[in-house]
């Protein structure tokens, strides 16, 4: 089988690549090794950038604007006490509470009203000739039968665990990577709102987000071991960790209720280069991944494929492999700018194992001086809203 271009990946980033090539007219086939129903039952990120929100309404889809809240600030928390980062006073910009599940749901539907080629359950067990002009791949179907698909121009949108990537020549692929002590211990929980904000708070009990989902459940997360088995803890040990890490003297309590969901989430900071080998490119999670704080993984993805999409229509347009090598160019600058505020809000807000008193006091007046700072409030509101009203770029 043939087709222009072969998307591995139906998460967010091979999904919004794949609705941005059908209204360029270009032909493609996705293959996503998970089933739809498994994708909308993992529990992601919740944050989108205002560029995010943009592209997505720009490109017809725009429940978020029904569904989402609109978030204008930001609380950082410490010394229990709370510092309010007015995002839309600083930068002119706002943030989306929307879920990745529901960007993803968002997507597979359009899809599929638009007639698109998304194989669910289709797993690559090997890539081809990716330096040749008809790069493509093996996979098996989920009744086990084998296939081979031939294309233009093959894309990994594969995640973090990414088979495509591995096809990068160990001689020219560099790694940058770093590893943290620390993970998050996720849960849902079914409770009102306890802030109209989110609340990034660090204290001597360490850190912890408390973020929002519907009118009934609630996204929530503190710092724990990354080897934190998360069945061992009891629901009340759960909220008593919680309400030590927000406690403060203005005596604020989050609203409690059952634990619907738990999980910890390890995490690393991560960049391959290069994003392209021949015909073949990476984008989102496959080329890069940051940890969660700031919330900036899958406002990452969607701006590679922003990116992406241009560079593909010019490929079409023009057929000069010089121009697949800009897409790393381009997508580059912004990578390396979340990766540094991804890796920075993670140092500022959590106690490192073993730190000294030192480093914790150091930290606090790390925050003191931010928030302290109209300067130093709109260089964070500048981040956490995107740089610019533009994603991709
Ligand atoms: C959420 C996750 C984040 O990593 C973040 O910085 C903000 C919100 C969330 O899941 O709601």
């Amino acid at each position: 089988e043939r087709t222009p271009v072969g998307i591995v990946g139906g998460g967010p980033a091979g999904l919004l690549l794949s609705h941005l090539l059908h209204r360029s007219g270009i032909e493609h086939v996705v293959l996503e090794a998970r089933s739809r129903d498994e994708i909308e039952h993992t529990h992601r990120a919740g944050i989108l950038e205002a560029g995010a929100v943009q592209v997505l309404v720009e490109n017809g889809l725009d429940r978020v604007l029904r569904d989402g809240d609109r978030h204008d600030g930001i609380v950082l928390r410490f010394d229990g006490t709370d510092h309010h980062i007015d995002l839309a006073g600083l930068t002119g910009r706002s943030v989306w509470l929307y879920p990745q599940t529901d960007v993803f749901i968002d997507l597979a539907t359009r899809r599929d009203a638009d007639g698109g080629d998304v194989r669910w359950g289709a797993t690559v067990t090997q890539v081809r000739g990716c330096d040749t002009d008809r790069p493509g791949v093996l996979w098996t179907d989920p009744q086990g039968t084998e296939h081979e698909l031939r294309c233009d121009v093959l894309v990994g949108a594969d995640g973090s665990h990414s088979t495509l990537r591995h096809t990068l020549p160990e001689a020219q692929r560099r790694t940058f990577a770093h590893e943290y002590p620390y993970a998050w211990f996720g849960v849902i929980v079914e409770a009102a709102r306890s802030a109209p904000e989110l609340v990034y708070t660090t204290s001597e009990h360490g850190f912890a987000l408390i973020s929002q989902r519907t009118d009934t459940h609630q996204r929530m997360y503190f710092q724990c071991d990354p080897d934190e088995d998360p069945s061992g803890w009891s629901v009340e040990q759960i909220w008593a960790e919680l309400q030590r890490r927000v406690a403060g003297p203005d005596g604020f309590r989050l609203t409690e209720g059952p634990v619907a969901e738990r999980s910890v989430l390890r995490f690393r900071s991560s960049v391959v280069e290069p994003v392209r080998h021949g015909r073949m490119l990476l984008a989102g999670d496959a080329a890069h991944s940051v940890p969660p704080t700031g919330a900036k993984g899958l406002n990452l993805a969607l701006a590679d494929v922003v990116v992406l999409h241009d560079v593909l229509e010019s490929w079409f347009a023009r057929r000069d492999d010089a121009v697949l090598d800009e897409y790393g160019h381009r997508v580059s600058e912004r990578v390396w700018r979340a990766q540094h505020f991804s890796a920075w809000m993670s140092s500022m807000l959590h106690s490192h194992p073993g730190e000294t008193g030192f480093a914790a006091r150091r930290r606090v007046a790390e925050l003191r001086t931010l928030t302290a700072s109209e300067a130093g409030r709109r260089f964070l509101a500048e981040g956490y809203t995107g740089w610019g009203p533009v994603l991709g770029g």
